[in-house]
């Protein structure tokens, strides 16, 4: 079996970030969500990877990814001239298929407990595809399935205005190479894509057997700036391990989950975990946690920051308390002003802010 993961796109929910960073780059917990990604497909016993890139973000998947020797994987990077739907990512991708059966992994897509027991679940009952599910509150921003008593997949629509169904496609799936034929009988949708739901309706049009199953652990789309926190603190909260390599100061107190790695330093501070401090770090006078993850070489001073993502070499000076907040890489947050408190924020690289 071979792994697609889809890693083009335009990522315009995620801009300006996703100008200079892919947004299956994006780290949570301090890793690119994508590593996740393929750590999961590795431990499924999946070694031959496809990856799609679009033109303007291939290189820094190819720079972060490179041969996938450190997933002892061969990663075949497949060009994607322009986002035109994920079942094009799939068409595109028909050389390096072949006629093997896949996994596609959508790039930006996490679930708890790996997808290695969907793959042997997808081998021992042969169905033409198996797709995975999960209850959602708002299930028409998503594709949304219908079931009959057996579990099987009866109905698919994509975004639908009247959900039948709170089953929302979740974006990791099973094909044999007969998606492809349903794939070649699809027009694009109105939104000028080739829908992968469109092409498994197409399947079960076909006659052919779509099996599901529904997940009760959680499921991670990092689309936009919440989602992105919210991934963020869903991993901290069940992955991280305390493991603290830093230098901290005798003023200081570390308490709970708390990753700090080695060439990290802090200062007279608190630390309240989980939270995950990359090297090179430098936390001052400050309040850090929880659900916080904070990139290399960032520096932190005179501050408190609380449910937020950091990204590397940025720069926060006597800010009361930042929540909530996604910070690129580069930017340089400092207050000015004694009457300003609590500040929420969401900015690009490369950006200075006086508050
Ligand atoms: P989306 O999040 O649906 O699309 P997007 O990345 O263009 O984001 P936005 O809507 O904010 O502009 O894509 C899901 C995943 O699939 C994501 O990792 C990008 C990838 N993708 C492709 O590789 N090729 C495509 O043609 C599309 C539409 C998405």
């Amino acid at each position: 079996m071979k792994a697609l993961i889809l890693a083009g796109g335009k990522g315009t929910r995620l801009k300006p970030i996703t100008h200079t960073i892919p947004k299956q780059l994006l780290p949570v917990a301090n890793k690119p969500i994508m590593f996740y990604v393929l750590d999961q497909i590795r431990e499924a016993g999946i070694t031959d990877i496809g990856i799609i890139i679009s033109p303007e973000t291939g290189a820094y998947i190819r720079e972060a990814v490179g041969d996938g020797s450190r997933w002892d994987s061969n990663i075949t990077y497949i060009p994607q001239a322009e986002p035109k739907g994920l079942a094009h990512a799939v068409k595109t991708a028909r050389p390096f298929l072949g006629d093997s059966t896949f996994l596609m992994f959508l790039g930006d897509n996490l679930i708890e407990g790996g997808v290695k027991s969907f793959v042997k679940e997808f081998g021992s009952h042969s169905p033409d595809a198996l797709v995975l599910l999960k209850e959602v509150p708002d299930p028409s921003l998503f594709g949304v399935a219908e079931l009959n008593g057996k579990g099987e997949v009866v109905h698919l629509v994509e975004k639908p205005k009247e959900p039948k169904t709170n089953l929302a496609l979740v974006g990791i799936y099973l094909f044999t190479p007969l998606i492809h034929k349903a794939i070649a009988k699809i027009k694009p949708s109105w939104r000028g894509e080739l829908e992968i739901t469109d092409a498994i309706q197409k399947l079960l049009d076909m006659g052919k057997k779509v099996r599901s199953h529904i997940l009760t652990g959680w499921w991670l789309d990092t689309g936009k700036k919440d989602d992105l926190l919210e991934a963020n603190r869903v991993v901290l909260d069940s992955l991280l391990k305390r493991d603290v390599k830093g230098e901290i100061d005798s003023k200081s107190k570390v308490v709970g989950r708390v990753q700090i790695e080695a060439g990290a330093k802090v200062e007279n501070s608190t630390v309240r975990g989980p939270v995950s401090i990359a090297t090179g770090c430098q936390v001052r006078n400050s309040f850090i946690g929880p659900f916080t993850s904070i990139g290399a070489g960032t520096v932190i001073e005179d501050s408190s920051i609380g449910h937020s993502v950091i990204l590397e070499n940025s720069r926060i000076y006597r800010i009361e308390r930042l929540e909530d907040s996604l910070i690129g890489t580069r930017v340089e947050l400092r207050r000015a002003d004694e009457r300003f408190n609590a500040v929420k924020i969401f900015v690009g690289c490369d950006s200075s802010l006086e508050l």
